[in-house]
């Protein structure tokens, strides 16, 4: 009988766990993460819309909400979205995030209740390539080791309550195409480093911050199809963005305090939309604003420039380019305002 009490005792339980629990073995979810992601839930203080975070069931493929893995082997929690959660009250972000090492796309946003620093441990986020965290209360800097993380493609962090200084490392990311920053109080001059991006960079929107300074004669090298400086405290000759061989479509530096002569501004010739409106910029529009051919959009009120507006092109009659893009300059003149004396 001793081969009968040997499986009793020791191969029945084994049978009896599969039987019972098959969905436990054949999880795809690794206990380590499932465990990081118990962790988390309880740091975003155990709201009702993660109710389906339930350890009893498979991270990967239950649905649980705003988790995604790898769909091969070893599967790894690759993605997390979650929005508009309905924290208890003011929470961190939740430190544990940052230990999900395998994450592709880390995305937190609209959560007005959630506060807290990105830290600097989230260049332990080897494999990110995405990163938005926006429209939250966390404060404090942008941390530098973010240029760590080599993999990044977008980084959004518009909207919440940053401040300190730009990364001056950012440029050197190899692969960063889209950096979000507005709407935070970041301050300090741009770096010169935001003059020599490693990447082929498409969009910079850094528009309301306290961002003050010269514009450095470096940002020459800044090149993307969207630019947005708009809203700060940005001050010196904002004519080195400009250049005819540049990608831009879209430029705005309104709302700062930029003076130079655009009368020596060359347009690339891909521009859509050109704000300039309330900065202190002189001289008189070039001819060359008659040629873009694209031009939806153009604001250059509030400056102090002089001289008769080109005629020809988009400038006149194409709606909705009108006298108010013109207003309120020293003396500009010629159709869509009065005419010259
Ligand atoms: C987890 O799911 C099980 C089975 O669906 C359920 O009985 C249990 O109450 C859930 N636990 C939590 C904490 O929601
Ligand atoms: C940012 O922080 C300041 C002070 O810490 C606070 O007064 C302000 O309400 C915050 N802004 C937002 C959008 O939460
Ligand atoms: C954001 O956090 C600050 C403290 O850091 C607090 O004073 C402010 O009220 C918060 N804003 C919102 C909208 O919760
Ligand atoms: C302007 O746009 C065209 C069409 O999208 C593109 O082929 C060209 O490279 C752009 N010019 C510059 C200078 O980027
Ligand atoms: C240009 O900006 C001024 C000042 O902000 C505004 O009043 C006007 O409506 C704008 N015009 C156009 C065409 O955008």
């Amino acid at each position: 009988m001793a081969s009968t009490s040997i499986i009793s005792m020791f191969l029945l339980p084994v049978i009896l766990l599969i039987w019972v629990s098959p969905a436990v073995l054949s999880e795809k979810c690794s206990p380590h993460e499932k465990k990081i992601l118990l962790q988390v839930k309880q740091e975003f203080g155990n709201p009702s819309m993660l109710s389906s975070w339930n350890a009893s069931t498979d991270c990967c493929t239950s649905a649980w909400e705003g988790i995604e893995c790898t769909t091969e082997k070893p599967y790894r929690v690759s993605q997390i979205e979650l929005h508009g959660l309905d924290l208890p009250g003011p929470v961190d972000l939740p430190p544990s995030l940052f230990n999900l090492v395998d994450l592709d796309e880390l995305l937190i946003f609209e959560m007005p209740n959630l506060k807290g620093q990105i830290p600097p441990q989230i260049s332990n986020l080897k494999k990110l390539t995405v990163l938005y965290l926006f429209s939250t209360n966390i404060s404090g800097p942008i941390p530098e080791s973010l240029a760590q993380i080599k993999t990044l493609t977008n980084i959004n962090l518009a909207g919440n309550n940053l401040s300190g200084p730009l990364p001056h490392l950012l440029p050197s990311l190899p692969s960063i195409r889209v950096i979000f920053a507005d709407e935070n109080r970041i301050s300090g001059p741009i770096p010169d480093s935001y003059g020599s991006f490693a990447s082929s960079l498409v969009t910079l929107t850094l528009s309301h911050n306290m961002l003050s300074g010269k514009i450095p004669a470096a940002l020459k090298g800044l090149d993307a199809e969207l630019l947005d400086l708009s809203w700060n405290k940005l001050e010196g000759d904002g004519s080195v963005l400009f250049g005819a061989e540049k990608k831009t479509e879209e430029i705005t530096l309104a709302g700062n305090m930029l003076s130079f002569d655009i009368g020596k501004v060359e347009f690339g010739r891909n521009i859509t939309r050109l704000n300039l409106k309330h900065n202190r910029i002189y001289g008189k529009l070039p001819e060359g604003l008659t040629k873009l051919q694209h031009l939806t959009r153009l604001n250059v009120s509030y400056n102090q420039l002089c001289g008769p507006i080109p005629q020809g092109g988009r400038l006149q009659g194409y709606f909705p380019i009108d006298a108010s893009s013109f207003a309120s300059n020293k003396c500009l003149c010629g159709p869509p305002l009065p005419p010259c004396k």
